[in-house]
């Protein structure tokens, strides 16, 4: 989703450093971008369409500036819509992330005061109510305050007042995040574009306005009484979130999973066990989450079934809100979310926290929303994950919820052996040029099927999401005993389908599901620590408890890298999709 950025301190080569700010927001998605940039008494506005890529702008030696990157929601992917906006005197400019509810309603007011649009987006709205704002109040604060009390719906802005050389910036929805050094204030909407000036941050709370100028930064509530910071130090480290030796994010990223699990095995079980206390304690407990973060839910409830024989119930975040008739006070929450920023967290979080239950976050981002708004939480320590699409973030999720199942049955050491014996596994699966071979062979197909049985069957659909979004070739995950109400259907000669059968009480059946779709044709992919001739392919992978899901998860992750390489994508920046996805 839309990226912010803004710079304010001694004069630099302003437009490189906004320029490296927006590319490291990069990855959170975006269509188009802009600069402004204050120079003397004038800006310089910059809009560009598609990605930044080698863009490089005019050296401007400046001290005060700000970027965007933007998702379209309101108005085409157009020049015209890019941001930064302005408003008729060209006095304040505007960046936003978030959507206004009420814009056209107060479009018509501005129109009719006279005042004229040249985008289509719910932006510019704000920048014009700012000129109107402005000229009764002639302070750029209290129009800041009262021009953010009109909007309705989540948003984040930065006003940039370049003759004052300050930019005011306020939320209620979307992050933003603040670093001051002795040379500048930087403020962006990740804490990843701080990373190169300062580790030491502050993630703005709902309806707090920073003041930034020149060698000061200032915090207000919305009554504009000043406030105190409090920063704190990122977990996250500057080299982490640099690429090194690799081609993409998402294989670096996959090539960390050993290393993100062995730290989850040796520093965590402290914080696990805190955890399972939690859910042992609570009435009724739900993971909730969106796509792979809900897919790590999901396999909880096979965790929690199996391993601790406790009822724990999973719940795609955007539908929570129609089950919270359920929630008590004794009702536990379990938040999974790499990112901390998901809005449909976000808002559900807050809606279960008014009917007082408890909500224990499991977050990659130290100081995310997420993070602030829960009761409890326990971080991923899975370093910055920079490739679109989820990996060790998910691996992290599993780690830690295994655990904590093992926990709940008194037998965290076994599980802990059971997990470090994924290590190998993973690591040998990496090396494996099997996996892109295979990739080689189904790249063109326009379809491909994934099956599991119990704890296997959340990983088919995590694996069918992986191969999906970054191949855009259509892949489904579906429960081996589902296949012949429907799905069977679509297999004709040649049609990959990926059988994932680990010798548990699910191989059987899942065997005979692998020969029903051969003998329709299939090219039968097997998982497996047997072979069988009903696989065309076989991908061995030994027996280790329920910590099978880890390297069955990371064949999947393999193979949707290979086939959107194979197919000519960017693995790191799959189509129309966002990193954080921070509006509805
Ligand atoms: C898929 C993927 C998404 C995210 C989802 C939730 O690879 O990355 O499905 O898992 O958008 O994001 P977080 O975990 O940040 O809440």
């Amino acid at each position: 989703m839309c990226g912010i950025f803004g710079y304010i301190g001694e004069k630099e080569n302003i437009s490189k450093a906004i320029i490296e700010g927006l590319k490291s927001l990069e990855y959170r998605g975006y269509d188009s971008w802009g600069v402004a940039i204050a120079k003397k008494r004038k800006v310089f506005i910059h809009k560009q369409v598609g990605k930044i890529g080698k863009a490089k702008l005019k050296k401007i030696i400046s001290d005060c500036g700000i970027g965007h990157t933007r998702w379209a929601t309101h108005g085409g992917v157009h020049k015209k819509n890019a941001h930064p906006h302005k408003d008729c005197t060209g006095k304040i400019i505007l960046v936003h992330n978030g959507i206004v509810e009420n814009f056209e309603t107060l479009k018509k007011e501005l129109e009719r005061k006279g005042h004229k649009f040249i985008s289509e987006t719910d932006t510019e709205v704000i920048a014009h109510l700012a000129e109107e704002i402005y000229k009764k109040t002639n302070d750029p604060k209290k129009t800041a305050l009262q021009v953010f009390k009109k909007l309705q719906g989540l948003n984040a802005i930065i006003i940039l007042f370049p003759e004052d050389k300050a930019f005011y910036a306020i939320k209620n929805g979307s992050p933003l995040v603040t670093a001051k050094t002795d040379k500048a204030v930087i403020l962006a909407s990740d804490v990843q574009a701080l990373l190169p000036y300062s580790q030491q941050v502050y993630f703005l709370d709902d309806n707090e306005l920073l003041e930034a100028k020149k060698g000061t930064l200032k915090l207000f509530d919305l009554n504009g009484k000043e406030k105190k910071f409090k920063f704190i130090k990122t977990n996250f480290s500057p080299s982490q979130a640099e690429l090194g030796k690799y081609k993409h994010y998402m294989i670096k990223e996959i090539n960390e999973q050993p290393k993100v699990v062995e730290y989850i095995a040796n520093h965590e079980k402290e914080n696990i066990e805190r955890l399972a206390k939690t859910i042992k304690k609570a009435y009724g407990t739900y993971f909730i989450g969106c796509g792979t973060s809900y897919f790590a839910g999901l396999a909880a409830t096979y965790l929690f079934s199996k391993i601790a024989k406790r009822h724990v119930n999973a719940v795609v975040a955007s539908e929570f809100s129609y089950y919270l008739d359920f929630i008590k006070k004794e009702s536990l929450v379990v938040a999974l979310s790499q990112s901390g920023e998901t809005i449909d967290i976000i808002d559900n979080v807050k809606k279960i926290k008014e009917k007082g239950a408890k909500v224990f976050a499991l977050t990659n981002v130290l100081g995310s929303t997420l993070y602030r708004l829960s009761d409890d939480k326990m971080l991923l320590n899975a370093g910055p994950e920079k490739c679109v699409v989820a990996t060790k973030s998910y691996i992290a999720k599993i780690a830690i919820l295994f655990l904590t199942a093992h926990s709940l049955s008194q037998t965290f050491e076994k599980g802990k052996t059971e997990l470090e014996k994924t290590i190998p596994q993973v690591e040998k699966l990496i090396k494996s040029k099997q996996i892109k071979k295979i990739a080689k062979r189904i790249k063109n197909k326009e379809h491909i099927f994934v099956i599991g049985r119990g704890i296997s069957y959340p990983v088919a659909l995590e694996s069918a999401l992986k191969i999906k979004e970054v191949s855009y070739i259509h892949a489904e995950g579906f429960p081996g005993g589902e296949l012949k109400h429907g799905v069977i259907a679509l297999i004709e000669k040649g049609t990959p389908v990926i059988v994932y059968n680990p010798r548990d009480e699910t191989y059987e059946d899942t065997l005979s599901a692998a020969y029903e779709v051969k003998a329709r044709g299939a090219y039968v992919i097997g998982v497996s620590d047997k072979n069988s001739p009903a696989y065309n392919e076989f991908i061995e992978i030994e027996k280790n408890g329920e910590a099978i899901i880890i390297p069955q998860v990371v064949i999947a992750q393999l193979l949707g890298y290979y086939l959107a390489l194979e197919r000519g994508y960017d693995p790191d920046k799959p189509r129309n999709l966002a990193k954080s996805v921070t509006v509805k």
